[in-house]
């Protein structure tokens, strides 16, 4: 019996000595069993739901076709992952679009390709949309994204919500102008609002406040234009463990009483409910993921600090230097052995903050040996550069004890292809 780690029944060790390192690891077993707790918790309980995975988190072919098998839509950021959405054989129906700065060829690309909702962020975007719509004879439908005006206490360049924020409409803006705009307009279907909060939050605050928010400004609205909307998007944002987190928060904690308040103003006007749409993304894919690398280094400085390098860091994972994301950590060969040093473990880039975990637990280690970064499936592998010509690492994904290749990993040749 050795004692490598072990993920979702596949050795570690031997999936680096297969794959090479750094590598990505994904358990589709996860994958599938969030997007179900998702279903059985949401889209099952209320009537008239649905849930779109935020697919910025982590978009490959692969995962797109998971999530649409388990009866969960696509919400994309840009004109290349509506591309590789339809390439996977995404339904353009269960298709959001999202961004504040759509360009002209990408909403035109929505267009063609009939993506079924577009969230308009603001009111130059509105205008182009219609216009396209017109000249392609196509009536897309849209949500209008509104900036809440609440705080959600996150990392700053992760909360969105706040009222000085570079997305949606400021809710007077909706209630002065825009609502009127799209529903006058005969190339749109105004099918209603959006919001999101922010990411990878522990306390459904910000998200009941926005909602009390979103349903006064329906209120006015209601009054002003006699307007009720098809759909409210509450977005994603439900928090996972990292490092110094709390565990996993349940869906049902944020969406239960979400629900609970919009069924009651909907009852006491007597308005159908719209549909509700919620759009996690971190959620469904963070736990689900681990990055492996290979220590290279090991040397202690001269005030002291161990560092560990390893041949990986910033261009695989920029979240400790974006957020100052908190990782967890294990051995991968050493895996029982006693978590007795205090290392700082550091990535291979010419950057003083390429720093992927300060101040780490682990067992004494040296060149070869391997280690695993918990929790990386969200916002690692999608925000991966090539910083320092680094090749961007395999995708493994795992289930059931085995494994296979999803992402190869890149060459030096692909860093050049594109140089004419
Ligand atoms: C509009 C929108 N929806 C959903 C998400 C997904 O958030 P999370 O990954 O925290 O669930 C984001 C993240 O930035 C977002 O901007």
């Amino acid at each position: 019996m050795s004692n490598n780690m072990m993920f979702y029944g596949c050795d570690v060790a031997e999936l680096v000595k297969e794959y090479g390192s750094p590598l990505y690891v994904m358990s589709e077993d996860d994958i599938r069993e969030r997007c179900r707790e998702v279903k059985s918790v949401f889209i099952d309980k209320y009537p008239n739901t649905r849930a779109v995975y935020a697919s910025k988190a982590f978009q490959t072919l692969e995962i797109c076709r998971i999530v649409q098998q388990e009866g969960i839509g696509l919400d994309v950021v840009s004109g290349g992952e509506i591309f590789a959405a339809i390439r996977a054989g995404v339904n353009p129906a269960d298709i959001v679009f999202h961004g504040n700065t759509k360009t002209y060829g990408e909403l035109k690309l929505a267009l063609e390709e009939n993506v079924g909702t577009i969230v308009v962020d603001n009111l130059s975007e509105l205008a182009l949309l219609d216009e396209l719509a017109a000249e392609m004879g196509k009536v897309p439908g849209i949500v209008m994204r509104i900036t809440p005006g609440v705080d959600s206490h996150t990392h700053e360049f992760i909360s969105t919500g706040q009222e000085d924020s570079k997305f949606g409409f400021a809710i007077q803006e909706v209630i002065d102008f825009a609502t009127e705009k799209a529903m006058k307009s005969s190339h749109l279907d105004f099918r209603g609002f959006h919001f999101h909060v922010g990411s990878q939050l522990h306390d459904n605050m910000s998200h009941l406040m926005a909602v009390d928010k979103v349903l006064d400004m329906l209120t006015v609205i209601k009054e002003k234009y006699g307007y009720v909307p098809r759909e409210l998007n509450t977005g994603g944002g439900f928090g996972v463990h990292y490092a110094g987190d709390p565990e996993r928060t349940h869906v049902s904690y944020f969406m239960d009483p979400v629900m609970e308040k919009i069924d009651a103003y909907f009852a006491k006007t007597g308005d159908p409910r719209p549909m509700i749409t919620i759009e996690p993304g971190r959620w469904i894919v963070a736990e689900a993921g681990i990055t492996v690398y290979e220590v290279g280094s090991v040397k202690t400085n001269a005030a002291g600090r161990t560092y560990i390098g390893v041949d990986g860091g910033f261009p695989d994972n920029p979240r400790p230097a974006l957020y100052d994301a908190k990782y967890e950590v294990k051995a991968v060969e050493k895996y029982d052995e006693p978590y007795d040093q205090v290392v700082t473990v550091a990535g291979k880039c010419c950057e003083s903050g390429d720093i992927l975990i300060w101040d780490a637990e682990l067992p004494k280690l040296e060149r070869g040996d391997h280690i695993a970064v918990l929790c990386t499936g969200a916002y690692n592998y999608s925000m991966a550069s090539n910083y320092n010509r680094v090749p961007r690492p395999a995708v493994v994904m795992v289930s059931e004890g085995k494994a296979h290749l999803s992402v190869r990993r890149e060459t030096y040749e692909d860093l050049i292809a594109r140089e004419l």
